[in-house]
Order: structure tokens, then C-alpha cells, then sequence
């Protein structure tokens, strides 16, 4: 969640709404945006729209061919909704067949949010081979990343690589992901080198 300047909220990627979570969310301030980053993180987005109806729903790119039962408001796009402009800057990743998320910078807290780009699963969360896949893979703590599948299907790096050189051009100070440990330290490093699969820093 992210208060906005004028005090509404912009909600990123909703999760279960729980009793307990909307309270807290009721005590920060009203919700006025309901965002899906990619494709993939939308299951809540009904529920939210059912408790929030006032609030604004934006689609991710491809979503609203899969969401069809959504009334989506907008359309995340290369420039941020005149809405959260103020507060929040946005980029779209392209270059992947498989694949389309917005990132989101958040000026006040220096905080760059990644849905599924980068991931940061704790050692011991998968088991057996799965573990050695996703070490391989890139998405485990210490060393968070893109999973290897969605690296693979960026068939326009170029396109990907000018997504990710405006990303770094953000003031980034820490890194808010979906998935996995809240990596801490340099985040504008950190970004750095889950990218350099993309960047060259290190073999794709
Ligand atoms: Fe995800």
C-alpha cells in the first residue's frame, strides 16, 4: 500500500482481504486505486473492488482479456495515471512473450516495487530438486533475480533493456517484491545485479 500525498491509497498488487487487513487499511486512509502489475497477480482485485467500490481499477497489460469479469477503470501504460503522478512513477518492462509487468517507483520512500521480476525465496523454502532448480533458477536469497523461464522468454532484450536502464535511472533506495524475503541494503544494487542476466554483468 501506498498513502498518497492527498491521503488515499493506492493499493498494489492486493492480496486476501482478510478482516484484520482491512482494518488496517481503513485506518490509513481511503482506497482510491487498485492496481494489478502483471497478468498474474489478480485474484483479489474482485474482492477488493466488492469491499472498495469506490476505488479505481487498473489492468495490467494483457489483463483485460483474461479478466473480462472486471471492470477495469484504465490501463497501466508507459506514463503514471495523472491520479498517483505526483507520488508514484511507473515503467512498463516489455520484451517478454510471456510476460508484461509495471514496476512502480515511489518518490517519498525511494521504494521500487517488483511483483514477479525479481523474486527472493528464503533457502529452505523449496525442497529437494525443486530447491536445486530454483538456486539455478536465480530467485533465492542471497541472491534474488528473475526466474530463469521468464528470462528466457524476453525475445526483445532490447526493448527489455531500455525498461530496466529507466528503472535505474530512479533514485532506488529499497526494493518491495511479492514474492520471498524483503531483500534489505543497496537496493539500486541490488537491482543492479538481478538484472544482469539482461545487462551483461553476468552470463545470461
Ligand atoms: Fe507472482
Amino acid at each position: 500500500m501506498i498513502r498518497l500525498s492527498d491521503g488515499s491509497l493506492f493499493i498494489w498488487s492486493p492480496v486476501a482481504l482478510s478482516d484484520v487487513l482491512r482494518a488496517s487499511v481503513d485506518a490509513l486512509g481511503p482506497v482510491r486505486y487498485l492496481v494489478s502489475p502483471n497478468a498474474l497477480h489478480h485474484f483479489y482485485l474482485g474482492e477488493w473492488m466488492s469491499a472498495y467500490p469506490a476505488a479505481r481499477l487498473f489492468a495490467s497489460p494483457r489483463l483485460r482479456k483474461k479478466r473480462k469479469d472486471l471492470g477495469f477503470d484504465g490501463d497501466l501504460a508507459d506514463v503514471p495515471e495523472p491520479g498517483w503522478a505526483a507520488d508514484i512513477d511507473q515503467v512498463v518492462v516489455r520484451g517478454s512473450f510471456m510476460l508484461t509487468e509495471v514496476v512502480f517507483f515511489h518518490h517519498l520512500s525511494h521504494t521500487v516495487l517488483f511483483a514477479d521480476l525479481i523474486q527472493n525465496f528464503p533457502r529452505d523454502w523449496f525442497k529437494g530438486w525443486r530447491g536445486f532448480l530454483a538456486r539455478r533458477g536465480g530467485i533465492v536469497a542471497p541472491n534474488p533475480g528473475t526466474p530463469s523461464d521468464w528470462r528466457n522468454s524476453f525475445f526483445n532484450r532490447r526493448a527489455a533493456r531500455a525498461a530496466i536502464g529507466q528503472i535505474l535511472a530512479w533514485p532506488i533506495e529499497r526494493v518491495l517484491i511479492a514474492h520471498g524475503d524483503l531483500p534489505s541494503g543497496d537496493g539500486a544494487a541490488l537491482v543492479r545485479r538481478a538484472f544482469g542476466w539482461l545487462l551483461g554483468h553476468r552470463g545470461a
